[in-house]
């Protein structure tokens, strides 16, 4: 009999059942079966409350990146990512900015937009202006769907209404700004979207059809900015080639989105050990970073009149602290407390220093010495590990691979049965 993925009801199996059915089709081992089902700090039954169909959970390196001193205030950052090198070149970036201060940031207000679709009708600018003339009935009814956020501060705030051209025709889209206080926003917004929509109906005559909120969120901005003491980075003329690394990104979309990819590093790695709408973060910086209609870095890196490094980023920085798997992951509750922030815009500004501090190091280490040399010494170390090292071995058998430039496998596992037979 063929296989099939088409296995009804299997979402209301229990994981256990679910596992044993992918393990029927994938013919897994009792010990792939073992490994999937094995219960670390997600436990089966909270995963399968987030998501559905659940069948076990994956672990990933839960690490801390060190010296961030950002506003004069001291943060160890919980970073959890699968690549190697980028807790290390946080840290040390973080490291070199000290001298000067740190890191400095500053945020907008938390105001998340929520777009509603507005089809059908012929007159486009005069529905434009029927909505804005009833701004006030919009928030107002906006406003009622969230007495808590209203209650904590934050709410419907503003409209603003365009009329798009698109391939089918007129559209008149409603923005709906609202200040989502200390969550991400996703629900809040989209909720009060939904409920605007007959309204808006009402007013133009037309027809609704997407109610969403918008992941360009750039009235959510985060600031960070930097100066790095010339000596710190190697000099001057070390200064100049960072410089010139951040220019061709400036100059081209193709570098452009592998330096943004560098900021992301760092803000996607705390917005994972924090349980944030990662996609969301990545959607908005990308969309941000093309809103001229030219892609372009995040960042930017200047030199000041003492011939120091300064750099910059703003970018936009949908996070929350309550709501989503901040509150239901227990690590990202852990990581929340490691990280100390009292505020959904403070862990913004953290976050935005963190990716600053990432795009250093990484333009550092590509414009000095090129990307692959620290990656080829925790590679010789990984190396160093899968064949059998422990203790000092690892990085004895790791420094001699890179020295001999072979990071191999069959080469770390000679090296560790020479070292060994030394002892
Ligand atoms: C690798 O994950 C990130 C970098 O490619 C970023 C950059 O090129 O700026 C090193």
């Amino acid at each position: 009999m063929s296989k099939t993925s088409r296995i009804p009801g299997f979402y209301n199996l229990t994981p256990e059942e679910r596992l044993r059915r992918v393990a029927e089709f994938a013919e897994l081992t009792e010990e792939e079966v073992r490994m999937l089902s094995k219960e670390g700090n997600l436990s089966l039954d909270i995963a399968n409350r987030m998501v559905e169909n659940v069948i076990g959970t994956m672990a990933y390196p839960f690490s801390v990146a060190l010296n961030f001193l950002i506003d004069g205030k001291d943060y160890l950052v919980p970073m959890v990512i699968e690549e190697t090198s980028v807790v290390a070149a946080a840290s040390n970036a973080a490291k070199m900015t000290r001298a000067k201060g740190g890191i400095f940031t500053g945020a907008t207000e938390p105001v998340m937009i929520g777009q509603v679709q507005l089809t059908g009708v012929s007159d486009p600018f005069s529905a434009k202006a029927r909505i804005l003339e009833r701004k006030e009935e919009v928030l107002k009814l906006a406003n009622d769907q969230d007495p808590v956020l209203v209650k904590f501060g934050g709410g419907a705030r503003d409209l603003e209404v365009r009329v798009l051209e698109s391939p089918v025709g007129a559209m008149v889209i409603t923005h709906l700004l609202v200040d989502v206080r200390d969550a991400m926003g996703a629900n809040a917004v989209n909720t009060m979207c939904e409920a605007i929509a007959p309204l808006i109906e009402e007013i133009t005559g037309g027809k609704v059809y997407l109610r969403i909120i918008s992941n360009l969120a750039d009235r959510r901005l985060v600031r960070a900015r930097t100066t790095v003491a010339k000596e710190e980075v190697g000099g001057e003329e070390a200064v100049d080639a960072i410089i010139r690394a951040w220019a061709f990104a400036a100059s081209d979309p193709y570098r452009a989105a592998t330096h943004n990819k560098g900021i992301l590093n760092g803000c996607i790695a705390v917005a994972l050990a924090t349980g944030q709408d990662h996609r969301a973060i990545e959607a908005g910086a990308h969309a941000y970073a093309a809103r001229t209609g030219r892609y372009l870095p995040l960042s930017t890196w200047e030199k000041d009149e003492n011939g120091d490094l300064v750099g910059t980023l703003e970018m936009p920085m949908a996070v929350g602290l309550v709501g989503g798997a901040t509150k239901t992951h227990p690590v990202a509750r852990v990581a929340i407390k490691i990280l100390g922030v009292k505020t959904a815009v403070e862990l913004a500004r953290v976050m935005g220093a963190v990716g600053l501090a990432q795009n250093l190091a990484a333009l550092r280490a590509l414009a000095l010495e090129g990307i692959q040399a620290g990656h080829m010494r925790l590679h010789a170390r990984n190396m160093a590990i899968m064949a059998g090292a422990a203790g000092d071995l690892i990085d004895k058998v790791a420094e001699q691979m890179v020295k001999e430039k072979r990071i191999r496998f069959d080469r770390a596992q000679e090296l560790l049965r020479e070292l060994t037979e030394k002892r």
